[in-house]
């Protein structure tokens, strides 16, 4: 029997960020779990009236006077002073749990308020959201990474979204000296999982069929997609991995058409006219690379050409997103804005089935949710191309053609030229659109549940 303690500033109350969403996801995915129970201590804002989503949980909700961030400005003192409280110290020494996963630095102080009420010892294992000493600046900077590196201290295990972030909390976060590292706690690489709501919607037509079997390590660059029930199947079954990719007689993409019917790229081109970008517009999410690229395109006339429409996608309306939303209406007045908060359903259905390029605009993000959620629905998605910069392009792997690196940073008609490139190749596009809804939708959250599990089982039998 597992019990667990879940803390996290943000939960299902006025959600603000990634973490809140992510947070609800994984509460949801371990009250899945067999012999599983979860009591989730969280934050909410003074006055904040309706009822939240416990997801199978028991809630408890302490009220907050500051909120909106996630930052050194975030109010993780006074969740802490709250969650010392006498009451809920009570609840939660009845819940008596078996081990306690607290979210980023921000909730630590809760936990070690929480923790003096209960009668044995437990372990704790830090779930690091996003990394937040890389993008700190000035004062706040000390405090979150102090508060960062004693979270992996007191930790039996670190979990974090993506290689990048595990190896900058190592090498400049952790104060364990090399000669110590018995004493670290290990870090692990957790996939952020696609939800199952997203799985269950049939992919959109004009990808066609999805369940072809994926072949590891085949060279994607012979264009070859094998479907499953195609004349050749049943034969491969079977046979290695290195004759598969050179017997494979499946249909290429364009293999199964006539010369009068469209081919399965211009279907998917007609279908898809959007050239999205869906981030938060805030600065570290440099959303103004999306527009450079589009005022580069407008500009040689491309957009026209390929028949595209750009969509932003971004609730805020701070006077930084007025400008960026401004400067991209000014660059291509036919561009479509949605400043409403969209969920994942909605997104999936209305603007990622319709995206033929999805442009993740940043340099760095822990992860890069919306990434995931375009390629369950066939969107491509072009990520920064530095080593580690997306965590998301850990699990869309760039070599099997699951996404497309480039150099983000880069002159405007450099990338615009690199752009067109590739949406002159259709074949690519939709070979890109097809594996990447097949990895998307092969990393559940029912799969990470899994994994999580794991890795509590393996802190608990270390600190038993
Ligand atoms: C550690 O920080 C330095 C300076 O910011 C940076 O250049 C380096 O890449 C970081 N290390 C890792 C593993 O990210
Ligand atoms: C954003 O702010 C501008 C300027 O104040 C305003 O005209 C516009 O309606 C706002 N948009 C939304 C969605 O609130």
């Amino acid at each position: 029997m597992h019990r667990i303690l879940f803390i996290t500033l943000e939960f299902s109350a006025a959600t603000f960020s990634g973490n809140g969403v992510y947070a609800q996801s994984q509460v949801r995915s371990l009250t899945q779990l067999p012999e599983t129970e979860v009591l989730v201590l969280s934050a909410k804002p003074c006055g904040h009236t309706g009822s939240s989503q416990a997801w199978g949980a028991q809630l408890l909700e302490l009220e907050v006077s500051r909120w909106g961030s996630l930052d050194a400005s975030a109010p993780f003192d006074e969740f802490a002073s709250k969650a010392g409280g006498s009451t809920v110290r009570q609840k939660v020494a009845e819940f008596d749990p078996s081990v306690c996963l607290f979210v980023d630095w921000s909730s630590l102080p809760a936990w070690e308020a929480v923790r003096p009420s209960l009668t044995r010892g437990i372990p704790a294992i830090y779930c690091n959201y996003r990394v937040f000493s890389r993008t700190e600046t000035g004062e706040g900077l000390e405090l979150v990474r102090r508060l960062e590196a004693e979270s992996m201290e007191k930790s039996a295990a670190t979990v974090v979204l993506s290689a990048s972030d595990r190896d900058y909390l190592l090498q400049n976060v952790s104060r364990c000296a090399a000669s110590d590292s018995g004493k670290q706690s290990p870090c692990h690489v957790l996939l952020c999982a696609l939800r199952e709501e997203l799985n269950s919607l049939p992919p959109p037509p004009d990808l066609g069929p999805l369940d072809f079997i994926q072949i590891q390590g085949m060279k994607a660059s012979n264009g070859l997609i094998c479907q499953a029930g195609s004349p050749g199947m049943a034969a491969l079954e079977g046979m290695a991995e290195h004759e598969l990719s050179h017997s494979c007689e499946c249909p290429s993409s364009g293999g199964l058409t006539t010369a009068s019917s469209p081919s399965p790229a211009q279907l998917f081109q007609t279908g898809r006219p959007y050239l999205t970008c869906c981030v938060r517009l805030a600065r570290e999410k440099e959303p103004e690379r999306f527009v450079a690229l589009v005022e580069q395109l407008a500009k040689d006339g491309s957009l026209q050409r390929h028949g595209l429409t750009p969509v932003l996608v971004g609730a805020t309306n701070d006077s930084f997103a007025q400008g960026i939303k401004l400067r991209l209406q000014s660059a291509a007045p036919r561009s479509i804005l949605i400043e409403r908060f969209m969920g994942p359903q909605e997104l999936a259905t209305e603007v990622f089935s319709r995206t033929r390029l999805n442009v993740h605009p940043c340099t760095y993000d822990a992860f890069g949710m919306t990434i995931v959620e375009a390629a369950s629905m066939g969107a491509p998605s072009i990520v920064h191309s530095h080593p580690g910069a997306v965590g998301a392009a850990d699990l869309l792997q760039a070599s099997n053609h699951e996404v497309v690196l480039e150099n983000l940073a880069a002159e405007p008609p450099t990338l615009a030229s690199r752009v067109v490139a590739l949406l002159d190749d259709g074949d690519k596009i939709l070979l890109v659109a097809r594996r990447a809804a097949v990895r998307a939708r092969s990393w559940t959250e029912a799969r990470n549940a899994l994994e999580l599990l794991h890795i509590i089982k393996q802190a608990t039998a270390c600190s038993a």
